[in-house]
């Protein structure tokens, strides 16, 4: 995957790489049997992993993005990652009430206001290491 402004970090390209590595998490949601929306977390270190996040503007404004945020949230802190990270633009206004809610703080700014934010998550018992393939699929009651 690579657009103008999105060249593939390495995170990107283990989970593309190897795609039943359950060390990355992909959310879907559905609307029917459509896929309205995803959320994915993919790592970028043992403790740390990079969150994306993106629903059609159909399905947007409707709380499918938190009910996502809170799953993924939810699995990090299972797989006892110590941190989340994240870039959207800070006139994104949607975006930016989404993360600040879930408790997601500015750490730095790239170019042209795009900003970077992190989660701190609680220490957990549990470790990231690889395990066997897990596939984790988000159905919603979205419907129009
Ligand atoms: C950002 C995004 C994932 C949020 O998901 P969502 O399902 O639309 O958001 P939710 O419905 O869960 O709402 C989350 C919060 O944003 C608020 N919100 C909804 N629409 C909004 C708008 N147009 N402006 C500001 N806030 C808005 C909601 O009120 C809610 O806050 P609340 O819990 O206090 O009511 C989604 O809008 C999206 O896909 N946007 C395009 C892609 C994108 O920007 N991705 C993230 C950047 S990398």
């Amino acid at each position: 995957m690579r657009t103008p402004r999105f060249e593939p970090t390495p995170a990107w390209e283990h989970a593309l790489s190897q795609p039943d590595c359950s060390c990355h998490l992909l959310l879907v949601a559905l609307s029917g049997e459509r896929i309205v929306g995803w959320c994915r977390l993919f790592p970028t270190s043992e403790e740390e992993a990079e969150l994306g996040i993106g629903l059609l503007a159909s399905a947007r404004g409707q709380g499918l993005g938190a009910q996502m945020l809170v799953q993924a949230i939810a699995w990090a802190q299972e797989r006892g990652l110590s941190r989340l990270v994240l870039t959207t633009r800070s006139d994104n206004h949607q975006a930016m009430k989404l993360f600040s809610e879930y408790g997601f703080r500015p750490t730095g700014w790239g170019e042209d206001e795009w900003i970077e934010m992190a989660l701190e998550l609680p220490s957990s018992k549990q470790g990231a290491g690889c395990e066997p393939s897990l596939c984790y699929l988000f159905h919603s009651t979205f419907s129009r």
